[in-house]
């Protein structure tokens, strides 16, 4: 048998292993939920939100394993998908580990899309069997709950909701995906890094005894705002400049400080019961909208195991992105994957780039017919965050099931950019009441 024909049943049996795996009965005869096409085992990238992530992880799906194509591009904004077409071309004709892969740029004019419902047009291509969503994170969980709708496999970026609402449509879609035999894997990066990975094996292996604090930080300077352009609409504006806007960010601790709340999350196995806490801003710049300027929350676990949580963005101030932890049996600088003073890790597990790591993850599992579906996580962790946020702009003490029911949803429905937004104001603990 020549190694074609047996790579070619190899093929054979996992489109229908993948069609048995999608809920335990065969779907149908053509493929199932993101599949390939006929004979191949093409991966057929449409990437939404052409932004830095979105250029970013089209570069590293590139680099992450063989026979992918990135064949479609959507943004919000014309200009952003063009620029980010003009660069995929450099790449494909100059980038040697592209060419030595195989991989392909095939981006014609007609498959670079703009406007708000930009995405439609890549979740409704049937060649398409990968989108990467890397857009502002309040337009996520639409996006998520639309590509598991037309059967996409998903790499999508953190946080993947912003409010109750969302959290419960990533839920919905979570279970349809599982049901469908989708793969999704979230850009909570840290999970694919081998260096995080060892140190929380070790820590679940009972390195440091039973967990009884946690603590994790992302304290930094100010970070950007972006000027209008004088045509732009109010909600153009606005999408522009989307790290100030709640509405399109979630706030910082959400959009940032997600990263160090999943890792605590995955050492601990489990989400926090309850938070509270406290936040201020005192920048009146109206271009930086109305976020706050720090949070510091305490976390509470089911187990009664605290976890501190501050996210601060004020310029000239101490950093920190970081993660620890303490146990009975000692402690863990987890982010410098230390435990008990010494390193937990093999250096050469350091050389492997965690955000090429995460595709090359969620092809194999595509390709094995082992779809992973890293949803749940990134949306209790994503939750976590907001409950944190919810507690901090009220001044109340937030639970897990409020959150999760919470009927504020930041995102209006039917956005488009002559809508006209709620008139959004700087949140006032005490005052700003808990929905
Ligand atoms: N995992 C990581 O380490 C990491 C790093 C950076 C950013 N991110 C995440 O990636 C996402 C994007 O961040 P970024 O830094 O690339 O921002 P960015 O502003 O550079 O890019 C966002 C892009 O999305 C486009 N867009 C906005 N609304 C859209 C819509 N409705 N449909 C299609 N396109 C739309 C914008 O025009 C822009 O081009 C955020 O969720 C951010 O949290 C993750």
């Amino acid at each position: 048998m020549s190694g074609k024909k047996t790579s070619s049943h190899r093929r054979d049996f996992l489109r229908a292993s993948t069609a048995v795996a999608a809920g335990g009965i065969l779907l149908n005869a053509t493929l199932p939920a993101g599949a390939y096409a006929q004979g191949s085992d093409e991966v057929r990238v449409g990437v939404i939100g052409c932004g830095g992530r979105g250029s970013g992880a089209a570069h590293n799906v590139l680099h992450s394993a063989r026979n992918v194509t990135i064949s479609a591009l959507a943004d919000a904004f014309e200009g952003n998908a063009k620029g980010l077409q003009d660069r995929l071309k450099k790449i494909a004709s100059s980038d040697e580990k592209v060419k030595e892969l195989g991989n392909k740029v095939e981006v014609p004019n007609d498959r670079v899309y703009s406007g708000l419902d930009a995405f439609q047009k890549i979740v409704d291509d049937p060649k398409i069997n990968y989108v990467i969503l890397a857009t502002p994170p309040g337009f996520r969980s639409i996006h998520i709950a639309a590509a598991v709708k037309a059967k996409k496999n998903i790499f999508t970026e953190k946080p993947v909701c912003i409010d109750g609402p969302g959290a419960r449509t990533c839920l919905a879609a979570f279970d349809e995906a599982n049901t469908k035999g989708l793969a999704i894997a979230a850009g909570t990066q840290r999970r694919h890094q081998a260096t995080y990975i060892e140190t929380i094996k070790q820590l679940h292996e009972g390195a440091i005894g039973e967990i009884t604090a946690a603590r994790c930080y992302w304290n930094q300077g100010i970070l950007w705002a972006r000027e209008p352009k004088p045509e732009m609409t109010p909600v153009q504006a606005q999408v522009h400049n989307w790290y100030n806007n709640t509405w399109l960010c979630g706030d910082h601790i959400v959009e940032q400080h997600v990263h160090n709340l999943d890792v605590i999350n995955w050492i601990m196995r489990a989400h926090p019961a309850k938070a509270v806490g406290m936040g201020h801003r005192t920048r009146t710049d109206p271009r930086y909208g109305h976020i706050f300027d720090f949070f510091a929350i305490d976390y509470e676990y089911p187990n009664g195991v605290h976890m501190l949580s501050m996210s601060r963005q004020i310029s000239n101030c101490a950093n920190s992105v970081s993660e620890a932890v303490v146990g009975t049996k000692g402690n863990c600088q987890v982010n410098q994957f230390m435990i008990n003073g010494k390193s937990a890790v093999n250096r050469n597990l350091r050389n492997v780039d965690p955000y090429v790591q995460e595709h090359t993850d969620l092809i194999e599992s595509i390709r094995a017919a082992k779809p992973i579906n890293e949803l749940k996580n990134v949306m209790e962790s994503s939750l976590t965050a907001v409950m944190g946020r919810m507690s901090a702009y009220t001044g109340k003490e937030v639970s897990w099931n409020q959150a999760l029911n919470s009927k504020l949803q930041l995102m209006p429905d039917n956005l488009t950019w002559e809508t006209k937004l709620p008139d959004w104001t700087v949140a006032v603990p005490g005052k700003t009441p808990l929905i």
